[in-house]
């Protein structure tokens, strides 16, 4: 059994936070678990991370944004998830895939299908068992955050974007839910992560 789990979000919901309590939730309980995160995750990804997320690269074409997250992908793959899913572990992916869908293919407008046939290439085979959608609004999100990174080349990106991929996000659900768990993030830090742990409790990756 391969168990590869990705975790998306919009900017805000606390996807970081809610992660870094389930690795530690994991560490105390002896899960053999890896958690990564994209773009990025090993060393030459993280200098394509440097280079995605730099807010003076503001002239960066959309096309070569999506081959660059694609490109960290392959990258990524390779050095982290691959040999740990061949160890048994289970991988817990901070974004993958299905971010390139709703930011690059939706939100920038380059096209869903043209968007998933470069990831088919980019992944093969290696989609994940399922994924957790961490559901808040955007306008929720930057209200509890108070505002949006503006040094942060994706997150200064103006808001009608981020509704645009919230609402790509939902469309994705919509056409495929046997591929998502959808958690409502709009509760307390340790509401989402005890609805969290329940979704891996019946999924069968926690005891
Ligand atoms: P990061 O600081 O890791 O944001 P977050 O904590 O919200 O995950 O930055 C990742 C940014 O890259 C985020 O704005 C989403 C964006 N992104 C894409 O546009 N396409 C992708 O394929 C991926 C993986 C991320």
């Amino acid at each position: 059994m391969r168990n590869f789990i990705t975790i998306e979000g919009c900017e805000g919901v606390g996807k970081t936070y809610q992660t870094r309590l389930l690795k530690q939730y994991c560490e105390e309980n002896g899960y053999n678990v890896v958690f990564t995160r994209e773009p990025g995750g090993s060393e030459i990804a993280e200098q394509i991370r440097r280079i995605l997320l730099d807010a003076n690269n503001s002239d960066m074409d959309d096309l070569c944004e999506a081959f660059l997250y694609a490109a960290s992908r392959i990258q990524h793959l390779k050095d982290i998830v691959k040999p740990a899913l061949e160890e048994g572990k289970v991988v817990f992916c901070d974004r993958y895939v299905h971010s390139s869908y709703v930011y690059q293919g939706i939100g920038r407008g380059l096209g869903l299908d043209k968007i998933v046939k470069l990831n088919e290439i980019a992944v093969g085979e290696y989609m994940p068992d399922f994924t957790v959608f961490l559901d808040l609004s955007p306008e929720n999100a930057f209200m509890r955050k108070g505002g949006a990174d503006k040094t942060d080349r994706m997150e200064a990106v103006d808001y009608s974007f981020h509704v645009k991929v919230y609402e790509g996000y939902k469309r994705l659900i919509a056409e495929h839910p046997e591929q998502f768990e959808v958690i409502d993030a709009s509760g307390t830090k340790e509401q989402t992560q005890a609805k969290l742990r329940e979704v891996l409790q019946r999924r069968g990756i926690f005891k």
